[in-house]
């Protein structure tokens, strides 16, 4: 029997909906493979303990995640609490205070989903963007003076660190190389960022001596959303920084149908700390509660923690699950469909369990 413990932090909006739909598909998994459990302690952290208790999570917080072998986390973020506080509060210390610099990002057009771009099908576009997930622009580096006065400044500094920079870098170029294209696009702005941006490109070009056989190009970050958009074709793995990333990473989540579908995962890869597996969504306030939003990426992070835990056949077949229940159309209505949460959820359990028929027969 193989235990994973896992902390379960729904959070904020649909985070409860999508990563409840996510359970149901960890407790399928163990239906289907009696070798499988997962040990699953849910936290009510996120806004409405902060509106009880005044943090997003208790003080010894990171103490109580650490003996977990993997986070799965909702959303955060609601109306009446400055978005800012919610993503200081729980989910930035999560990433920063876990060193989980990795932020990977796969996208592909799911069968049964038509994107919104006109000529672009099922592996036109078939991508993984690596995020810088520690430092850059979201570092927290900065501050106001003259508070409220008219001389007030505010500063957000982007901070580059060259173990920062090489260390994502290295990821990437394996990341790539593990891929069938071997293809690598470094992303930077290194034209009008003349400092952090321009060291980027120089640790990309040194880095990539240690990969000869990953090819790699480098694109400016206003230029790559063109290249996205009109030849998806052209891209597999993509590098960049934290904001960049972040910005991308929507963009690729629509062209490939919803955000819905995007999912994302926080690696430390030297796993000294548990990493963390969400939707990139957020905590979407306009279908929270209706019973609509899409499962589909809290089951693609599941599949990347299965990975990140070395269950292979066990991702293999959530991943089967998924893209079978899509291209039957089972889907929500963020990707043209009219299926609830719980319909999807409940086409992806049965999947999964006919397989344990199928196993049982044979
Ligand atoms: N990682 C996070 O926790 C995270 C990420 C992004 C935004 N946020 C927070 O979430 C709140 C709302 O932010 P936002 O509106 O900019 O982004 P959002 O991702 O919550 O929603 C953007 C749009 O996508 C749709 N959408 C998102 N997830 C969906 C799903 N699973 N199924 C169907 N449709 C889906 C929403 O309905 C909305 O129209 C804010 O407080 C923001 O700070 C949190």
């Amino acid at each position: 029997m193989r235990t994973y413990s896992i902390a379960a932090i729904p959070a904020d909006g649909i985070g409860p909906e999508v990563i409840s739909a996510g359970i149901e598909v960890l407790r399928a998994l163990e239906r289907q493979n009696s070798g499988l459990k997962f040990a699953v302690e849910t936290f009510d952290w996120g806004s409405d303990y902060y509106k009880q208790h005044g943090v997003m999570m208790p003080e010894q917080g990171l103490q109580t995640l650490k003996k977990f072998d993997a986070i799965y986390f909702g959303a955060v973020g609601a109306p009446d609490v400055p978005d800012h506080i919610t993503l200081w509060g729980l989910r930035l210390p999560i990433c920063q205070g876990f060193d989980q610099y990795a932020n990977v990002r796969p996208t592909k057009i799911l069968p049964g989903i038509t994107p919104p771009l006109r000529h672009c099908g099922p592996g036109d576009l078939d991508w993984v963007i690596v995020r810088e997930n520690s430092e850059g622009e979201y570092s927290g580096n900065g501050g106001r003076t003259h508070k409220g006065l008219p001389e007030e400044v505010g500063t957000e500094v982007a901070i580059f660190t060259r173990v920062g920079v090489t260390r994502i870098m290295r990821y990437a170029f394996k990341l790539a190389q593990s891929r069938p294209r071997k293809l690598l696009t470094v992303v930077t702005k290194s034209n009008a960022q003349r400092h952090g941006m321009v060291m980027w490109d120089e640790i990309a070009a040194e880095v990539a001596l240690e990969f000869p056989d990953v090819k790699w190009d480098k694109m400016l970050v206003d230029a790559m959303t063109h290249r996205m958009t009109l030849h998806p074709q052209s891209l597999d793995t993509i590098v960049a920084t934290n904001l960049h990333a972040d910005i991308l990473s929507d963009l690729a989540g629509a062209l490939a149908g919803s955000l819905g579908v995007a999912p994302t995962a926080n690696i430390d890869p030297e796993r000294r700390f548990p990493s963390m597996f969400e939707p990139i969504h957020g905590s979407a306030f306009d279908i929270t509660g209706k019973g609509v939003a899409n499962p589909v990426a809290s089951f693609w992070t599941a599949v990347q923690m299965l990975q990140h835990l070395g269950e292979h056949d066990a991702a293999a077949l959530v991943m089967e699950a998924i893209e079978n229940v899509c291209a039957k159309g089972i889907l929500t209505p963020d990707v043209g469909g009219t299926a609830k949460t719980a319909d999807v959820t409940r086409a992806v359990v049965a999947f999964i369990e006919s397989k344990v028929q199928v196993a049982e027969i044979a």
